[in-house]
């Protein structure tokens, strides 16, 4: 065999050996799409409230959010309740909080949609500033509405302590089990902001959407 043809082979045999590299990693990689995929839409499977003979839901879903052990300090989880695209935030705060669960009483859950006009406020840790308002220190772990400066107080039931919201921001009823995994079970008053009909049933927060799947 020429040098030449000896040459033109080892090419060839390189060129499979790429082809068949990249076949393996292309399968690889829609392997992890495939199960990213399948992870998203398990995460966001929904299912229809139970409606009552009204058509209205009744009772809150036992949705699981987080567990203890995943928690750091200060560091929030979004996620959606009692409906889709609704968000609040679970937060430990490291010191002991009204209605707070867990080991030290400290990690707590809110609707995240501000009672001012509906925008999302975001947790702000004690002696920090949101990067929207510098000049603003939070004087406790709080919530800070970017839109127009509502403060929620997040040691004391979302109590209001700036801005013009008119009401605190509704407490998510947090439970712990044995394992230390937390579930979100119920929204304490007020109705959260955009759900408010004019009744003082809690099960106003329930209308006008769907559940997030109890777990
Ligand atoms: S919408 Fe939050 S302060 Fe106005």
């Amino acid at each position: 065999m020429s040098a030449d043809q000896s040459g033109r082979l080892r090419g060839e045999e390189e060129g499979d050996k790429s082809k068949r590299e990249f076949l393996k990693i292309a399968a690889a990689i829609s392997g992890a799409l495939a199960l990213a995929g399948i992870a998203s839409v398990m995460k966001s499977v929904v299912v229809p409230a139970v409606p009552t003979s009204s058509g209205t839901p009744t009772e809150f879903p036992r949705v699981k959010v987080s567990s203890v052990s995943e928690l750091s300090t200060g560091v929030a989880v979004i996620f959606d309740y009692p409906l889709t695209n609704e968000p609040n935030l679970l937060v430990k705060l490291g010191q002991k909080a009204e209605g707070g669960v867990g080991p030290d009483g400290d990690i707590v859950a809110f609707s995240q949609i501000c009672q001012h006009l509906g925008c999302i406020w975001g947790f702000v840790a004690q002696g920090k500033s949101p990067t929207v308002n510098p000049s603003f220190v939070a004087p406790s772990p709080v919530g800070y509405c970017p839109c127009h400066g509502s403060v929620y107080d997040l040691l004391e039931a979302g109590k209001v302590i700036g801005g013009p919201a008119p009401r605190p921001a509704p407490q998510v009823q947090l439970e712990t089990d044995s394992s230390g995994d937390i579930y979100a079970v119920g929204m304490g008053p007020p109705t959260i902001f955009g759900h408010d009909t004019g009744s003082t049933d809690v099960s106003d927060d329930l209308q006008g959407g769907t559940l997030v799947t109890s777990t």
